[in-house]
């Protein structure tokens, strides 16, 4: 009989997570009843909020040891007994890390055959792309000439704001780890610099780069780098604080800012959670896709190949060691 990988986590890692940490079990092939949808799964996102589940820290639920790796996934219809649905439709849902999942009506989106590639639906028109849109665009509002810092530069979520801002005329300055992530940012994402965290010093740099500081801070990252950032803000920043990558692996937080230079910039600090956006993905997706059609936006896709292979490529990430967007392809096309 036809089985059904799946990825579970088998111990909370306490810092970095490891392959070691999850454990492939085959599981019986999942079974539509009446009104349901049988999907296969053909991409898998990897994102960092799976490591805050991991540790019982994310406001969509912790996922403890012995349980199903959750994800969003396109997937392809491969038995329908609802009538909305037929075989071969393409759907985004929740599959979680696994090769086949059942689901309700209510819990697929059709997407749409203008989304290609269709992995493009998890990344640069999926949810990384919408909160890049909606930080920068809907919150941050960007004008000509604002100076833009945006850190992991070259990853899903920062590559889209980067290449966003400069179609709004913005002066853009990626932070990225490594030479050649910096090289990439400025030489294919159009950055205007970019400094690298591990061999620069942002301080100094951002004295060099924007001596009259950072208009829009699109903070990816927490820990000190928003520390220092926070130290050089321009008159009226608008911070967005969008993630922790530098303290996801660890035990405790970073503490944040001081106050004091935040009030003397009468900067604007704004948390963004993507779910409060869904209803205007379709209006991102539309703006998005014409700038794809124009050439001036793009997504570099990370993609590891099985089922198998999706520890290892989410440690990649939380080590930093991606290429843009985290994806798994588990089956083909
Ligand atoms: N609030 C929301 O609704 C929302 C939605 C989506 C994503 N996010 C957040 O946005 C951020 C980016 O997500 P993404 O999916 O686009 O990931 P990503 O940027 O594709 O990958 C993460 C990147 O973070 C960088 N990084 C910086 N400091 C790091 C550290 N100490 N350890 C490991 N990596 C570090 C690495 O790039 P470098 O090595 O080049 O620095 C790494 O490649 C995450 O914090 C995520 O949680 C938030």
């Amino acid at each position: 009989m036809q089985e059904n990988l799946q990825v579970q986590l088998a111990h909370t890692p306490e810092g970095n997570p490891e392959p070691e940490h999850f454990q492939v079990v085959p599981t019986p092939m999942p079974q539509p009843d009446d009104g349901q949808v049988l999907c296969a799964t053909q991409y898998l996102s990897l994102d960092p909020y799976m490591r805050s589940q991991m540790a019982g820290r994310h406001m969509s639920g912790t996922v403890s040891s012995g349980e199903l790796m959750r994800g969003e996934t396109i997937s392809k219809v491969i038995e329908s007994k609802h009538p909305d649905f037929a075989v071969g439709d393409i759907v985004r849902c929740f599959g979680n890390w696994q090769q086949y999942s059942v689901h309700k009506a209510s819990e697929l989106s059709k997407q749409s055959p203008k989304i290609s590639p269709m992995s493009y639906g998890l990344s640069l028109l999926g949810m990384p792309g919408l909160t890049a849109y909606a930080g920068l665009i809907w919150i941050a509002k960007p004008k000509a000439n604002d100076v833009v810092l945006i850190p992991a530069a070259t990853g899903a979520v920062g590559s889209t704001a980067g290449q966003l801002a400069k179609l709004h005329g913005c002066r853009v300055i990626g932070i990225a780890g490594s030479d050649e992530k910096c090289a990439h940012a400025i030489n294919n994402l159009g950055y205007d610099a970019c400094i690298n965290r591990k061999t620069e010093d942002l301080a100094e740099r951002l004295n060099e780069l924007c001596p009259d500081g950072v208009d829009i801070y699109f903070d990816l990252v927490g820990g000190e780098t928003l520390n220092t950032v926070c130290n050089k803000l321009a008159l009226n920043a608008r911070v967005i604080l969008c993630g922790l990558m530098e303290d996801y692996n660890k035990p405790t937080r970073t503490p944040g800012p001081m106050p004091g230079p935040i009030i003397g910039a009468r900067a604007t600090l704004t948390g963004l959670v993507v779910y409060d956006w869904e209803p205007r993905r379709d209006e991102f997706i539309t703006d998005c896709l014409s700038h794809i059609g124009s050439g001036k936006l793009t997504m570099q896709e990370d993609i590891a190949h099985g089922i198998n292979n999706a520890p290892a490529a989410f440690c990649r990430l939380m080590n930093g060691e991606n290429r843009g967007k985290a994806l798994v392809k588990i089956a083909s096309e």
